[in-house]
Parts: C-alpha cells; sequence; structure tokens
C-alpha cells in the first residue's frame, strides 16, 4: 500500500512518533510518505491508498497548520483516513471532532486513536504540570513506542476503532476548546532576554508562519499572527525566549528540549 501521513510538530514529539509509525509501517512491506503541509504544502498524494494525520493535541484541537490542510481537502471519494493525536494529559473529544469535519468531505475516517507524549507547556500561569526530567521522558517513550505498535498494526488490519466518543470527553474537549482564547494572551507577553539571545536567528527559520523576525535592533521581533506552537519558546537553545518576565527563572519553567537529541527542530526557511 501507499501509505500518506501529513505531521505537524512543534517540539518534535509527532515527528517521534511519525519517523517510528513510517519505520513499522515501512517493515510490513508498505511505501510511506511522510509530509509537513507548511513545508509541503499540496496536501495528500492522489494515489496514496491509506491516508493518515498525525497530530500534537492542542486544547482538543489540531494545529492550525492541520486545520488548514482538513479545510482543503479536495472530495475524499470514499478514501479511508486515520487520525492519531498525541497529547501529554488529555484529548477530550479532539479526534472525534476532527473526524465530524472531514467524513462530510467523503473521507471514511475509520480509526482515531492518542498516544500520551512529554508535556511541552510550561509557562507562567500555566506550569501546572511541569515538563518531566529526562528519565522519565524516556519512561514515556517507552510506553508510547508499545501503544504505536499496536495502533499501527491494527491500522493496518483496518480495524475501526474511535476514541473520544462519550459525554466526558466532548464536555473536557467542548470547554477546552472554548477557553483555548486565553492562550492568545501568552503571544502578547512575548519578549526576549537580550543578555542571554547571541542573535542566532533560530527562532526565525523554526516559526512555521513567519512570524518572527530580526528587528533593527538585531534582537528578534515578533508579529501579531502567533498560532501559539511555543517552539520558539521551548527551543530556543539558550532560552532566551520569554513569556512573561517571570519565565527567566528557567528552573522553575522549564523549557521541553524535543524526545531525542536526533529529533532536531525543523526549520522552515
Ligand atoms: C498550544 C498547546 C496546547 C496544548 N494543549 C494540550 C491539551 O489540551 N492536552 C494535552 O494533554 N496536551 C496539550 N499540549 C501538549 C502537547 O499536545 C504535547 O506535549 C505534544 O506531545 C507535543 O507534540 P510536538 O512536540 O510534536 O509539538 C499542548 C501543547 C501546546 C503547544
Amino acid at each position: 500500500m501507499k501509505i500518506d501521513i501529513a505531521y505537524f510538530t512543534s517540539t518534535g514529539n509527532t515527528l517521534w512518533l511519525a519517523q517510528r509509525a513510517r519505520d513499522l509501517m515501512g517493515a510490513e512491506g508498505h511505501a510511506v510518505r511522510l509530509f509537513d503541509p507548511v513545508a509541503q504544502p499540496g496536501g495528500f498524494a492522489n494515489d496514496a491508498d491509506l491516508l493518515g494525520i498525525l497530530y500534537p493535541v492542542w486544547a482538543s484541537t489540531l494545529p492550525d497548520p492541520l486545520q488548514a490542510l482538513v479545510q482543503a481537502l479536495p472530495r475524499g471519494e470514499g478514501r479511508r483516513l486515520f487520525l492519531l493525536g498525541n497529547c501529554a494529559i488529555f484529548t477530550g473529544d479532539t479526534g472525534m471532532h476532527w473526524k465530524r469535519r472531514i467524513e462530510p468531505r467523503g473521507y471514511d475516517v475509520f480509526f482515531v486513536d492518542h498516544l500520551l507524549m512529554p508535556i511541552n507547556v510550561n509557562v507562567p500561569g500555566f506550569n501546572f504540570w511541569p515538563v518531566p526530567p529526562p528519565e522519565e521522558v524516556r519512561a514515556i517513550l517507552g510506553r508510547a513506542d508499545e501503544k504505536l505498535a499496536e495502533v499501527c498494526a491494527a491500522i493496518l488490519s483496518g480495524e475501526r476503532r474511535v476514541d473520544g466518543t462519550d459525554l466526558a470527553s466532548w464536555l473536557g474537549g467542548a470547554s477546552q476548546r472554548a477557553l483555548y482564547w486565553t492562550a492568545a494572551l501568552w503571544k502578547r507577553a512575548y519578549a526576549v532576554a537580550a543578555d542571554r539571545c547571541t542573535r542566532c536567528s533560530l527562532c526565525v527559520r523554526m516559526c512555521p508562519i513567519e512570524n518572527i523576525t530580526m528587528g533593527d535592533s538585531g534582537y528578534p521581533r515578533f508579529g501579531d499572527r502567533c498560532i501559539i506552537c511555543l517552539k520558539c519558546y521551548n527551543l530556543c537553545p539558550v532560552d532566551a525566549v520569554l513569556i512573561g518576565r517571570s519565565s527567566r527563572d528557567t528552573a522553575r519553567y522549564r523549557r521541553y528540549k524535543g524526545p531525542a537529541p536526533d529529533i532536531k527542530p525543523v526549520l522552515y526557511r
């Protein structure tokens, strides 16, 4: 089978899962293409037999670039599509929410599930779940790896599975989506710690929506289109990107540096 998987990653968890899914499905003799729609617009290949979307859960919904991919989907003519999310704590009804939006376009969304991965949100006002230390990250990845093997086998066998269909998932998901606007307050609090910033411009190259530019001062400047992926905040090599002054304290507001050293930040320019 030709399998086409779209993914978006901020801090690498989804890319880590996508690469493992490609290896697992590849080992069964399938040809798997991974693509990030920000870097490779154009959507799914017309000749793919099976489509997938791998996504990090953002307040019980999809990251903006994957929402855009879904919104631009052509008529599916019954093509089979799976949704595989990953979150740190709670996914709610994310998959169901998007299954309901994808199916009217003529796709058979036969499989919806999610995996647990390390958290990448630890900002002032929202630091209830600290970024786990390396040994805990390894344990979480080990469990995710086990579940991913089971999930890939189930997808390949054509099993029908949909998680997040119960009322509690819907209530939790709907309230998270309704409250998501509060995260928009974070983007007003972006600043650069000039005493740390090396002006390497990595944040500019990592930003998926070209919202960061090098200002006249030679330091990064943030525009007003941020989608709050927190990539610049987490992956700045010297933790110079701040969300509020108190996030200078990197012991308290630990950045998540990704699942493994071989998963490098995705650069867009
Ligand atoms: C804006 C934003 C919102 C998030 N919302 C949730 C959430 O609702 N539930 C959850 O468990 N994790 C949430 N997370 C954590 C991520 O889903 C999780 O850490 C994921 O594995 C990150 O994947 P990535 O490294 O591929 O970006 C959120 C992360 C971000 C950046």
